[in-house]
């Protein structure tokens, strides 16, 4: 899967704080996902964490002076021009009065303020100095000019062993609203409920049947749902995949189960949920008997019954009265190009669908990378070879689109 951050330009903050420390985990948590990450201390930062540290992690020198003789140019402007998003990790009560006054009276500060790109704080401090209208004061400044966002502090206990609101937010919760500062917010506070992975019917205690499904462009597309603002239910059927940041994830085993929990997620009158995205590739039979018991060697051939399984999203199609949830169907076939095109336009009438992405076989199954056409009752869209967590966007783009001509 394409990491989260890939390429994406990101400068670190850090300030002096004894929080400091997990920001080298905010820094190794992003350089795993891909950013390109550009660590920028305050003076006092050294005092508590090393430089070297985070030069290791990142790959590049730590900057710390506005001003210096090796540097052409001015730094602060440099590196706000370059950057796609700010994060500061700690965020003093300190800094946060001097960035609330709009001093640049050191490079984190110079640079914050030049910087168009967003800005993300994690403030840590005492609870006391949280609570104290200074720092409410200057908090709400940041916050109401709207070029600050805050991610915790959250309740806990603080390095002095005093409890209250001034610990710092973990970091993979920092992570969570670095993505989405970077994300277009076209999906926020709409509900996205995705399918995933292969469904598994069992046949006796040690057998099933199943199929290659991976699970990794359902879990592509519920990262960027909500990086994109969409609150996230993940269906997922048995897979590797860790579940992706800010999505709520309900794990199933057999299409039965799927389909209960689809139905849940969707809501009397499917009223609980803007889009399904069903991209699970649920089977389409099961044994007609589970047995309890390991099935024996016989003699003799061995005759299985499979029945049925209910067609989750024809179900949810032939249910839906108006045009929500926006419902988006997945078509893997073994054909030429042409034949699985058809194929989808057939599925996008047989089961009621908006969009039916089609793919071939031999291009899906377990591969990071994929090739995909959108096939819409207006047209057929080619997309890729590309990452499956690019291919994630354009598929999202057409549940914005129609979201919004909904209204
Ligand atoms: N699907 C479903 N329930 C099933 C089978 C499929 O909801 N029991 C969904 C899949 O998640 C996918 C779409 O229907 O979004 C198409 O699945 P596919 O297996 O390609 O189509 P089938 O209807 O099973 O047709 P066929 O296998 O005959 O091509």
């Amino acid at each position: 899967m394409t990491p989260a951050f890939h390429g994406r330009r990101i400068a670190l903050a850090v300030s002096g704080s004894i929080a400091a420390y997990k920001a080298a985990l905010v820094a190794r948590l992003l350089v795993t996902e891909g950013a390109e990450v550009q660590a920028l201390f305050t003076r006092s930062a050294s005092q508590f964490v090393g430089a070297a540290t985070f030069a290791g992690i990142t790959g590049r020198p730590v900057l710390c002076e506005m001003f210096a003789s090796d540097a052409a140019g001015e730094r602060h402007v440099e590196i706000a021009k370059r950057s796609e998003l700010l994060l500061i990790v700690p965020a003093t009560a300190d800094l946060l009065a001097r960035l609330a006054s709009g001093r640049a009276d050191d490079l984190v500060a110079a640079t914050a303020l030049c910087c168009t790109c967003p800005v993300v704080a994690a403030p840590a401090m005492h609870p006391a100095m949280w609570s104290h209208p200074s720092t409410q004061r200057n908090v709400g400044t940041l916050v109401g000019d709207g070029r600050v966002r805050l991610v915790g502090p959250v309740h806990g206990e603080v390095a002095s062993g005093d409890h209250g609101v001034g610990r710092m937010s973990e970091p993979e919760a920092i992570v969570a609203a670095a993505l989405a500062a970077l994300a277009p917010r076209d999906l926020l506070d709409r509900h996205v409920v995705v399918t995933a992975g292969p469904t598994v019917e069992d046949l006796d205690p040690v057998r099933f049947l199943s199929n290659r499904s991976s699970g990794k462009m359902g879990f592509a597309i519920a990262a960027r749902a909500a990086a994109r603002g969409a609150n996230v239910t993940l269906i997922s059927g048995p897979t590797a995949l860790p579940t992706p940041v800010g999505v709520t994830r309900i794990d199933v085993r057999s299409a039965i189960e799927m389909q209960a929990a689809v139905d849940r997620a969707l809501g009397a009158d499917l009223g609980a949920a803007d889009a399904l995205v069903m991209a699970a590739a649920v089977g389409d039979y099961r044994p007609a008997r589970a047995h309890e018991k390991k099935l024996k060697r016989g003699p003799g051939a061995l005759e299985l019954e499979l029945v049925p399984n209910p067609d989750i999203l024809a179900t949810v199609g032939a249910a839906r009265g108006g045009t929500r949830p926006v419902l988006v169907g997945f078509a893997v076939e073994a054909d030429t190009e042409a034949q699985v095109v058809a194929y989808a336009r057939a599925k996008l009438d047989s089961k009621r669908v908006d969009v039916v992405v089609a793919n071939h076989a031999a291009d899906a199954f377990g591969k990071d990378d994929n090739r995909v056409s959108l096939v819409t009752r207006d047209g057929v869209q080619a997309l890729g070879p590309a990452p499956k967590s690019e291919l994630a966007d354009p598929i999202l783009d057409f549940v914005a689109q129609k979201l919004r001509e909904q209204g």
